[in-house]
């Protein structure tokens, strides 16, 4: 074959690659080991014939070279266009993180206590027994002690089951007048349902002075129940037991889905619980040293959680703790 027409079909199929990968094939085809053109070179066996191959073979190259940065240029060039980022386009608003439900409402009851006087103090989730059953007067036996129904973690230490320990861990460390909240994470070995979650979140308050009496308490209880709910929901206060208050009462809203007739999130009472609460028992001013001829005292533990559905009609807790933003973004 003459080198003319090897070098004008190799011009003709450079010229028709229309990829980076095309003129790669025709680099291989016509300048490569096996191609038509190395073969002739390797058989040559006169000057002249060897100078026009390798003429031949320069311009070739040097096309193929040519067209390959051609193919290139416009491989960036439509990357860059299809690619660009337009700087001056407006970009969407900024979605702004918020706290969760829960903080917004520990932080609004701390409010409401902080402009009664109070004071607010921090507890320990992981309590011994001494501050979480006996100070707080749990016969022994009582059956939150039991391992069923209580988180152990050791023979003599819990995560505490409520946040009354405060109650015990304040009054050792301070003389009456006593008047204190202590909001925080409480365990319990509950199954999770519409109402109940194995870790929730109370509100414990603590009042301690001369001449305290019940009136104070339910006074207390429905000023917070008025700022929390509004005149919309209905109250109600039923005497029940707690070790370490007596009397002991708790506290009833009317229910938020059925509005008192009845249904399943209530379990057809027509009421929700709130929550405990009493007079301080004087086993407990005992524990702590307090004269309980001289001081009397109320002290109550609602469940933030409870709160929160009741504030906000929706009929399960576990929603809180989903992370679905649907949910999570309407408070
Ligand atoms: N600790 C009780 C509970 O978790 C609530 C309570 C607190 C009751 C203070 C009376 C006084 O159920």
């Amino acid at each position: 074959m003459d080198a003319d027409a090897l070098e004008r079909e190799g011009l003709a199929a450079a010229a028709a690659a229309s990829s980076a990968n095309a003129i790669e094939v025709v680099r291989v085809e016509y300048l490569g080991r096996k191609s038509a053109l190395k073969q002739a070179l390797r058989e040559v066996r006169d000057r002249e014939t060897g100078m026009a191959l390798n003429a031949a073979r320069e311009r070739l190259e040097g096309a193929i070279d040519a067209r390959e940065s051609e193919l290139a240029r416009a491989e960036l060039d439509a990357r860059l266009t299809t690619e660009s980022v337009d700087v001056t386009l407006p970009v969407g608003g900024f979605s702004r993180g918020k706290l969760h439900l829960i903080t917004q409402i520990r932080r609004e009851v701390e409010d409401v206590f902080l402009g009664l006087g109070y004071s607010v103090v921090d507890g320990r989730e992981v309590e011994t027994i001494h501050y979480n059953f006996d100070a707080l007067n749990f016969p022994a036996g009582h059956p939150a002690r039991s391992p069923l129904a209580t988180l152990f973690v050791d023979e003599t230490t819990v995560l505490r089951t409520e946040t009354s320990p405060s109650q015990v861990r304040t009054m050792e460390v301070q003389e009456p007048p006593v008047y204190i909240v202590s909001l925080g994470r409480t365990y319990r070995r509950d199954t999770p349902d519409a109402t109940h979650s194995p870790i929730f979140h109370q509100v414990e308050g603590l009042a301690v002075d001369e001449g305290i009496t019940l009136a104070d308490l339910t006074g207390t209880l429905d000023f917070l129940l008025r700022k929390l709910f509004g005149e919309k929901r209905r109250t109600e206060f039923r005497t029940h037991y707690f070790p370490f208050t007596e009397p002991s009462i708790e506290a009833y809203v009317s229910c938020h889905v059925c509005d008192g007739d009845g249904c399943p999130v209530c379990r057809h009472s027509g009421w929700i619980e709130v929550g405990g609460a009493g007079m301080v028992d004087p086993a407990v001013f005992a524990a702590v040293g307090y004269d309980p001829e001289r001081y009397s005292g109320f002290a109550f533990g609602w469940g933030l959680e409870r709160i929160a559905m009741l504030r906000h009609e929706f009929p399960d807790l576990r929603e809180l703790w989903r992370n679905d933003l649907r949910f999570s973004r309407q408070f």
